[in-house]
Formats: structure tokens, C-alpha cells, sequence
């Protein structure tokens, strides 16, 4: 019957008897688990820990300075950040299928950090993310595979760490309100989820910089229009994607053939079933024109009505 703060007192003696005066290093993938392990780490050992940050270059917008800024510049945190955007891209040239882009994003994920954590010297410890809940699925992995949910891991197979994975015994909920007591900024630590993939498989299809961007900006008017409306606390996931189909529009004296962006808004408990988010026309009126008018290519919106099952919440 503890308190997260007498947690956080027994994670940090814990850690610093096990690291002594010993390096650390953690994969920072931009999402909650990882972010609170990086700042419960520093709190412990301070700069002994070295945290990897590989911005894929398919985060939200701003996402990639907003984790800088919180964690690096606000909370002290140790943090090398690897633009590779250009990496993944070259990787993804050409690649149609979802789950070859996933395993593609989720190999080139790991051999960016291993290249990174190479150039560091005498790194004894690898930390990591890992809850309860990731425990309990990889002890009994029987659930076919729909789509492989790849997140950091896998171990460097030429380095040899001990793992540290301080938020193995807590649930979601617990690592948020924990992060929160770390100082991590409220909207980061309660933002909806995110796949690992990011963008990239929100782009249907063959992934390019021009088509990410206009997901990023398009994703980025929505959210900026739900929070306005005051729905994030009632929407579980929310978010656009490009399905690479053309149509015919009008804009002006012109006609245009232009892309569709999907407006995809769903309401679940933990993402296994959901339904499609009843928005207010209004609130989806405004997200529309402002869509067509804000981002470059796009003369047509359309709301996914489907609910989880038969459809995916994302779509691929
Ligand atoms: P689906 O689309 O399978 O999504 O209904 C259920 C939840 O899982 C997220 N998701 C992923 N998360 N890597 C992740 O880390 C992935 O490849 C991935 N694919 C889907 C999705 O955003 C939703 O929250």
C-alpha cells in the first residue's frame, strides 16, 4: 500500500545500488514509458545515465522539441538526439506494405541506438520501459499476430548490458501519475497513444517527406481544434491519415485533383475494441476548411465512421 512518492524514494535507492559509480544508457523513443524511465533514472544518477533519442522523423509535430524541452533543457536529463529522418526515408523508399514498414522503422530504430551506444565508452546498464503489462504479454504470446506492435527493444547482440526496468511492476496509469511527479509536463504524460511507427504508417502506402507533412500538419489542425473544444479528455485516440487517392475538386475558377485526408477519432478503454467518436458537426466542419485551407494538396476531408472490430483503429 505505497505512496508513488515512497516509489519513487525505493526505485531511486534501488537503482543507485545497483549502478554505483556505473554508466547507463536508455533508448528514448519520444512516448510516456520511456520519457518517465529516462527522468526516474536521472533523478537517481544524474549524468551517469546517457539517454538515446532517435527522432524517425514521423513524430507529431513539434513532438521531437517538445521532449527536448521538458526533458533535456527543463528536467536536466542527458539526452543525445539523432535526427535520422532522412535514414528512415531511404530505408522506406519504395516499401508499400504496412508490416515491411513497420519492421523496417522497427530494425532501423535499433541499429540507429546501437550505432549511437557504440560511440559510448563503459556502459554497463541498459534501462528500459518495460510494465507490468509488457511482462505479462511476452510470458504468454499465444494472441495472433494482426499487426506486429513494434516499440524500442531488442538487445545490441554484440554489447552486453544488464537491464534496469524500473516501471515493471506498474500499470499505465501508475507510470503517468508518476511522471507527473517527476516534473514531466501534464499534456505529455497524458497524451493519447502513439505507434512506434509514428506517421509513417499513417502515410498509406509508399512513405515520402512531402506526404508527411502533410499528415503532420493536418494531424496538428485537428489537434489544435479538439483541444480548443475541450474533447481530448473525451476521444481516446484521434489522428489523420493520407490514403494516397486523388479526386476531383474545385477551388477558385480551377478545377483541382488533389488528396483525401481521413479524420480517424475513436472512443475505447485499451484500444482492443473501439468505436468511432461521435464529434460534433461543427467541431468537423471547422477541422475540414481549415485542413483544406492550411495544407498544400488536400481538397477533400473524409470521417472514418467505422468501429474496431471489423476496421483497425489505424489504418494500416
Ligand atoms: P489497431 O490499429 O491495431 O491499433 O486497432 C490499436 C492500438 O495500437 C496502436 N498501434 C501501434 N502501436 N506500434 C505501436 O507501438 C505499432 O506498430 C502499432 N500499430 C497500432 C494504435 O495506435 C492503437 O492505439
Amino acid at each position: 500500500n505505497w505512496t508513488m512518492n515512497d516509489f519513487i524514494d525505493m526505485q531511486v535507492d534501488e537503482i543507485r545500488q545497483k549502478v554505483g559509480e556505473k554508466k547507463v544508457i536508455l533508448g528514448l523513443s519520444g512516448g510516456v514509458d520511456s520519457s518517465v524511465t529516462a527522468t526516474l533514472l536521472h533523478k537517481a544518477i544524474g549524468d551517469q545515465l546517457t539517454a538515446i533519442f532517435v527522432d524517425h522523423g514521423m513524430l507529431r509535430k513539434d513532438e521531437g522539441d517538445q521532449v527536448m524541452q521538458a526533458l533535456n533543457k527543463d528536467l536536466g536529463v542527458n539526452i543525445i538526439r539523432v535526427n535520422a529522418q532522412e535514414r528512415f526515408l531511404n530505408k522506406l523508399k519504395g516499401v508499400t506494405d504496412p508490416e515491411q514498414k513497420r519492421k523496417i522503422i522497427g530494425k532501423e530504430f535499433i541499429e540507429v541506438f546501437n550505432e549511437e551506444a557504440k560511440k559510448l565508452k563503459d556502459v554497463d546498464f541498459l534501462a528500459q520501459g518495460t510494465l507490468y503489462t509488457d511482462v505479462i504479454e511476452s510470458g504468454t504470446n499465444t494472441a495472433q499476430t494482426i499487426k506486429s506492435h513494434h516499440n524500442v527493444g531488442g538487445l545490441p547482440k554484440d554489447m552486453h548490458f544488464e537491464l534496469i526496468e524500473p516501471l515493471r511492476k506498474l500499470f499505465k496509469d501508475e507510470v503517468r501519475v508518476l511522471g507527473e511527479k517527476l516534473g514531466i509536463p501534464h499534456d505529455l504524460v497524458w497524451r493519447q497513444p502513439f505507434p512506434g511507427p509514428g506517421l509513417g504508417i499513417r502515410v498509406l502506402g509508399e512513405v515520402t517527406e512531402d506526404k508527411l507533412k502533410i499528415v503532420r500538419e493536418s494531424d496538428a489542425i485537428l489537434r489544435d481544434e479538439i483541444k480548443k473544444a475541450g474533447l481530448q479528455e473525451d476521444v481516446w485516440q484521434y489522428f489523420t491519415v493520407l490514403p494516397g487517392i486523388r479526386s476531383v475538386g474545385v477551388m477558385g475558377d480551377g478545377r483541382t485533383y488533389d488528396y483525401t485526408i481521413g479524420i480517424r477519432a475513436v472512443t475505447s478503454i485499451d484500444g482492443m475494441t473501439a468505436d468511432f467518436a461521435k464529434l460534433p458537426w461543427d467541431v468537423l466542419s471547422k477541422i475540414s476548411t481549415r485542413i483544406v485551407d492550411e495544407c498544400d494538396h488536400i481538397n477533400r476531408v473524409v470521417y472514418d465512421i467505422t468501429s474496431k472490430p471489423p476496421s483497425t483503429i489505424e489504418w494500416e
